[in-house]
């Protein structure tokens, strides 16, 4: 061993101890005759004192120390003193000893690095971070999200080890398993002209495992999807991917509430906003928030108005299909500026407008929109509204989907201006009751809204293909602080209704056949009842971590344009390769 203890061990119980460390050099003091160097290793810092001293040993110490740069590799034997009272760091674990150096090795020199390791990389240039992702790791910060995200995986182990599930591996070189991306393909070499496609998620797999007859299955998958990236999106990530037999809907809410609660309040400092996790139905979260992942930390809650000003003088408000709104408390005094940059963020949003309106002492106050509307509607308006003098009061008229997307920015933009979100708070929620279908206008036909396994609720089955746009599913979100952050259903087991949605979303017997023949052959073999979830354990440790970017709780993360600037992939194959694959690059 290298070390008798790691940088982050020693107390003052330890005084007098001869102890052997072993780390990179986290900072050097130089004081002119004393040289203080800051040892750190993953598990913390330790402060080594160096003085310069008549004996020859010390001389040659001293010479060594003055040689050491930031991130040089050294080992450090030496003797634990206690600090002086007035030169303690309560700040530091170890802040109440040092270590009076008696040898130093240097065990590798270092470059100067890119940046400085001190930071919290928030100055840096994330490009330049990811290019020496080795260096950017070695951050507090960075291990720290390393260490919360080993922590929640090991919890979520353990959590389900003793309720009965078994992990197992699903491939990854597979076949197409649509979740709503493009596929990676891998090509192969031994049958010329056909590809595997990498699993935008294991969703057959369980499925099939539960034909099985696993019953309680788990996995920490790997996920791969080739979609825009945003700064909760990967192109792989990975998910806590879960399927259980013979349950219903509740029983997988529980399981998952129980899990996140019990790993929240054990192993971090955040607060959960409510136990249970309150339930919308997807309807309910698309009236309050326009949304279907709510962040419920604050209200600003939308409220309808279309009934109010459907004969309006008002024609924006009049002419539109559905006029919704919310209030931004005490913003009545907002400049023309101010509201017109709300504007701008709408109609980046589609909306043709924003209508604002001020709620002053005499009540709405005759300005702009507020100036064309009757005493009937303002009045209507402002019960509705539930607003005090002093509000401003938002809205937007157009298609339900427009009024939504638009406002649900706004009001996300506000609530974060207005700081009305704890930062230190867990909203989890969840959503259920979704519509098993949404219209795609452009391909004229049903897309599932979920994927094409998610099972109707039980009622609509007999009006699945005479109402398809009506039909509610079995599909349930959990959404926190605005991110969705699981998702799952309780599948189909039955051959027919798989056949009618999957005809219904527009897939030719024989296609569906091609691609997931295995899977409908297996519902014929006894397949019990089933469903599932997968919790995305990247954004949910980039929420148990405070971050805004799931890149910083991903060691190697690709960056926004889905390149790994680090070793340089995706990059270019040999020509022998390529000729052994049956490619040619035609461009
Ligand atoms: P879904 O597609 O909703 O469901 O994905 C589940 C969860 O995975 C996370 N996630 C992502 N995280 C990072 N980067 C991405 N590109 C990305 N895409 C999704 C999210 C999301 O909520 N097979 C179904 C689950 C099931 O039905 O059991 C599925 O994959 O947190």
């Amino acid at each position: 061993m290298f070390k008798s203890q790691t940088c982050g061990e020693l107390r003052s119980t330890d005084e007098t101890k001869v102890v052997m460390l072993a780390g990179w050099v986290h900072r050097r003091r130089d004081h002119g005759g004393v040289i203080f160097i800051d040892l750190r290793d993953r598990f913390g810092i330790t402060q080594v004192v160096i003085r310069s001293g008549t004996p020859d040993a010390a001389l040659d110490l001293f010479k060594t120390a003055e040689t050491l740069r930031s991130e040089f590799v050294v080992q450090i034997e030496g003797v634990v003193e206690l600090r002086t009272e007035n030169n303690r760091n309560p700040l530091m674990t170890t802040g109440d000893i040092e270590v009076v150096a008696t040898k130093i090795v240097i065990l590798n020199p270092a470059k100067t690095t890119p940046f400085l390791i001190t930071s919290d990389g928030r100055d840096v240039d994330e490009n330049l971070r990811l290019r020496y992702r080795y260096l950017d790791l070695r951050r507090e910060r960075m291990q720290k999200n390393l260490t919360m995200r080993h922590r929640f995986v090991k919890f979520i182990r353990d959590y389900l080890d003793v309720r009965g599930f078994l992990e197992i591996e699903t491939p990854i070189l597979f076949k197409t398993t649509p979740e709503g991306a493009r596929d990676y393909l891998v090509p192969s070499r031994v049958y010329p002209g056909t590809f595997y496609a990498l699993p935008q998620s294991p969703q057959q797999l369980k499925q099939l495992l539960q034909v099985a007859g696993i019953e309680r299955y788990f996995q920490i998958a790997r996920c791969f999807r080739d979609e825009d990236q945003r700064a909760d999106r990967q192109p792989e990530f990975t998910q806590l991917d879960m399927e259980l037999s013979f349950v219903d809907r509740e029983d997988i809410l529980q399981l998952i509430e129980g899990l996140l609660t019990e790993f929240v309040e054990k192993h971090t400092t955040k607060k959960l906003i409510a136990k249970p996790f309150p339930r919308f139905t997807y309807a309910e979260a698309q009236d309050k928030y326009g949304i279907d992942k709510p962040d419920i930390r604050f209200g600003l809650e939308m409220f309808n108005i279309t009934a109010v000003t459907r004969g309006s003088q008002f024609l924006p408000f009049a002419n539109a299909a559905t006029v919704k709104g919310f209030v931004v408390p005490g913003c009545a005094g907002y400049s023309r500026k101010q509201v017109d940059d709300l504007g701008e963020m709408a109609k980046k949003k589609g909306a043709k407008g924003l209508v604002s309106l001020m709620h002053d002492d005499t009540g709405i106050r005759n300005q702009g929109a507020g100036a064309k509307l009757s005493d009937a509607e303002k009045t209507a308006i402002l019960a509705a509204a539930n607003s005090k003098p002093g509000d401003l009061l938002l809205f937007i008229g157009d298609s339900p989907k427009v009024v939504n997307e638009a406002l649900s920015e706004l009001r996300l933009e506000l609530g974060h201006r207005l700081k009305l979100a704890d930062e230190n708070v867990l909203a989890f929620c969840w959503v259920i009751d979704f519509p098993l279908f949404e219209y795609n206008e452009e391909e004229k036909r049903w897309d599932p809204s979920h994927h094409m396994f998610t099972a109707p609720k039980d009622e609509y089955i007999p009006t699945l293909e005479s109402n398809p746009g009506a039909v509610l599913s079995k599909q349930y979100d959990l959404a926190c602080n605005g991110y969705e952050v699981g998702g799952g259903s309780i599948r189909i087991h039955r051959r027919d209704i798989q056949e009618i949605i999957m005809r219904l979303i527009g897939l030719e017997m024989e296609d569906a056949r091609k691609k997931f023949g295995h899977l409908l052959e297996a519902f014929e073999y006894g397949a019990p009842p089933h469903g599932g979830i997968a919790p995305g354990i990247d954004r949910l440790t980039m929420l148990l971590c405070d971050e805004a970017n799931i890149r910083e709780v991903i060691a190697f993360p690709k960056n926004q344009q889905a390149s790994d600037v680090m070793a340089g992939a995706p990059s270019p194959v040999y020509d022998l390769q390529l000729k052994e694959l049956h490619i040619k690059i035609t461009e």
